[in-house]
């Protein structure tokens, strides 16, 4: 989608929002997969309002893109636009232990300035890629722990009111992959309160989480991380395993050899190749166990 009028062009300029017309989703999603539109960066969380009114008065479909780390976005010419915030500068602000941070943060990068400032606690999240906000919102978690358990407070804006609002972490639900936000929600900071503990005693724990993850997963690759949820008391990547499916490929779309759990992009993947591949091994493993697998990859395919 492209947005010519000029005078919303303009509008977007009073904002303080840069338009970036023809830009590939592509190279803004860990996968490496997904068509072309307008992405508007925001730079300031008070012109959200303004800018989301000025969007549905013209008719003009969105989506809110985080760090691209979870996502599958379809093919060709995108029909919506796509927001993205970009992190104020500092994006971590420490007080105490509470740590106040953009959503537009890096996740690895946040865990890594907390942990230098002896706050600990997120170990296990450090090699996982994408923003605060992205992991805020599915509740991202590994080897043990997830974002949820340290949140004191969100500001976001709720689509539905069309306000931004704060909300105290007793308010919001965390669950396995899975967060109380409407999926119109969109994250804007967060307060994590965090354990202190010693520096090196952080690194340690860093270092055995990344050892873990080097050696089940396939870290250099384009991928989305996991695809599917693991249902409750099994593993997605153990059953798509079983079935011999490791390296099983459609165009470019391929289960990993090293983690079944994991669907790379080995070059020139399309969107349709990797849905088809989703869709395949799903039917599958329902076929096998009987189980529906739930994707845990967000898609954009409208
Ligand atoms: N397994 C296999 N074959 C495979 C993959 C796994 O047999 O191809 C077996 C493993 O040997 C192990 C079991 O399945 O006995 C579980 O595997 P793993 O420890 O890799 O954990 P997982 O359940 O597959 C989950 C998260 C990961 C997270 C790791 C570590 C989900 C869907 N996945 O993986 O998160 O990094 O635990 O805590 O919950 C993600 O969410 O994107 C993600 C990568």
């Amino acid at each position: 989608m492209h947005i010519s009028d000029p005078r919303i062009v303009a509008s977007l300029a009073e904002l303080g929002v840069e338009l970036r017309p023809g830009t590939q989703l592509s190279q803004l999603t860990f996968l490496g997969i997904g068509g072309t539109t307008d992405l508007l960066r925001i730079t300031k969380h008070e012109s959200i309002p303004d800018l989301l009114n000025l969007l549905d008065a013209n008719h003009i479909p969105h989506k809110f893109l985080g760090g691209g780390s979870n996502l599958l976005v379809r093919d060709g010419e995108l029909p919506w636009i796509v927001l993205q915030l970009v992190p104020p500068e500092p994006d971590v602000v420490l007080e105490g232990n509470f740590a106040h941070v953009d959503a537009a943060a890096d996740l690895g990068r946040t865990v890594t300035f907390c942990a230098k400032r002896d706050l600990g606690g997120m170990e296990g999240l450090i090699g996982v890629p994408g923003t605060v906000g992205g992991a805020l919102r599915m509740n991202a978690g590994a080897y043990g722990m997830q974002i949820g358990s340290y949140v004191r407070e969100v500001k976001l804006y709720r689509a539905a009111i069309r306000k931004i609002e704060t909300l105290r972490g007793h308010q919001i639900s965390f669950e396995y992959r899975h967060t109380s936000f409407a999926p119109d929600d969109m994250m804007l900071a967060v307060t994590l309160e965090l354990p202190s503990k010693p520096y090196k005693q952080i690194l340690e724990g860093i270092r055995i989480c990344n050892e873990k993850r080097r050696s089940s997963q396939p870290l250099g690759q384009k991928s989305a991380g996991c695809i599917f949820k693991n249902p409750p008391g099994a593993s997605a990547g153990r059953m798509i395993d079983e079935l011999g499916l490791k390296g099983f490929s459609i165009g470019d779309a391929r289960v990993s050899n090293r983690h079944a759990n994991f669907f790379v992009n080995e070059g020139q993947a399309s969107a349709k190749d990797m849905l088809k591949l989703i869709a395949d091994v799903r039917e599958r493993v329902e076929r096998a166990y009987g189980m529906a697998l739930e994707n845990e990859v967000v898609v954009w395919n409208g």
